[in-house]
């Protein structure tokens, strides 16, 4: 990743506003209801930003969101890049590079996800545990500026195991449970076969989705600390009785869209 681009885009954004941000969050599909809680918005549209990726989906919001959710200062992206779309992974990442030069340290990501684990069922939400990462390059190949961070990064708490804990907290006070279970990216478009999601299965996938895990090992590359959030909105191939739809995932997702939004307010408000 080139530190002088980043650095620019950075720049940018500190001059359209004064607020220093110490949390990102990245908002998944039919997830973007939680814009509305942020307080004192800036809303800076990702075509503004020096050197960003820009949306392709037509329709789909593409802003970096900066202000309040109580005391701490968030960055939220309202529409990310998934690498089905066609983006390198050096664009799929390129959001956490800005925000890790705004001072960011902590990032909360969220997706929708099919469930593999047949005690999970759609609705639910999950916080991942880990992830199974085969079916796409990694976006840390190439070289490497130790301004960011090492050659070789460490994923043996890929999800904090502290905000684990707090997440669960958090749900029990809303009255409401999380599952928990393992991450594997698939890079889509198409949905998985029902072969592949048996595989997966047996190596210890609970929920397939074709994002988020590029985030995650580019923010642990980055030394933040990070929480994700999967909305189980659909049983994966083979396990759900009918046919997938992108319009049912995004039913769901907007139906589990209450309960995740207070669950991420909640934390968020008391980051420190
Ligand atoms: N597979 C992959 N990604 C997904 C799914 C799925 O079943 N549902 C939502 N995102």
């Amino acid at each position: 990743m080139r530190y002088e681009q980043v650095l620019e885009s950075a720049n940018y954004i500190r001059s359209v506003t004064a607020q220093q941000p110490t949390l990102g969050i990245i908002l998944g599909s039919g997830l973007g209801a939680l814009v509305d809680v942020i307080a004192d918005k800036t809303v800076i549209p990702y075509g503004d930003i020096p050197h960003f990726p820009q949306s392709t989906v037509l329709g789909h919001a593409g802003n970096l969101v900066i202000g309040r959710i109580g005391n701490t200062t968030v960055a939220a992206m309202q529409g990310r890049f998934h690498y089905y779309e066609g983006f390198s992974m050096d664009e799929v990442t390129y959001p956490l590079y800005v925000m890790k030069l705004l001072g960011t340290t902590g990032l909360i990501v969220t997706n929708a996800c099919g469930g593999v684990n047949r005690s999970f069922a759609p609705g639910d939400l999950m916080l991942i545990t880990d992830y199974i990462s085969f079916m796409a390059p990694n976006p840390l190949i190439g070289h490497n500026d130790e301004r960011f961070g090492p050659r070789f990064p460490d994923m043996t708490e890929a999800y904090s195991r502290r905000l684990m804990a707090k997440a669960e907290e958090t749900a029990s006070v809303l009255g409401f449970g999380l599952q928990k279970g393992v991450y594997a990216l698939f890079s889509g478009p198409c949905f998985e076969t029902a072969a592949e999601i048996r595989a997966y299965a047996a190596l210890g996938a609970d929920v397939v989705g074709m994002s988020t895990v590029p985030e995650t090992i580019v923010a642990n590359y980055l030394g933040m600390e990070v929480l994700g959030i999967s909305c189980i909105t659909n049983m994966a191939t083979g396990i759900a009785e009918k046919k997938h739809s992108h319009e049912a995932v995004i039913r769901i997702a907007n139906e589990a869209s209450a309960k995740l939004c207070a669950l991420v307010q909640r934390i968020a408000e008391d980051w420190v």
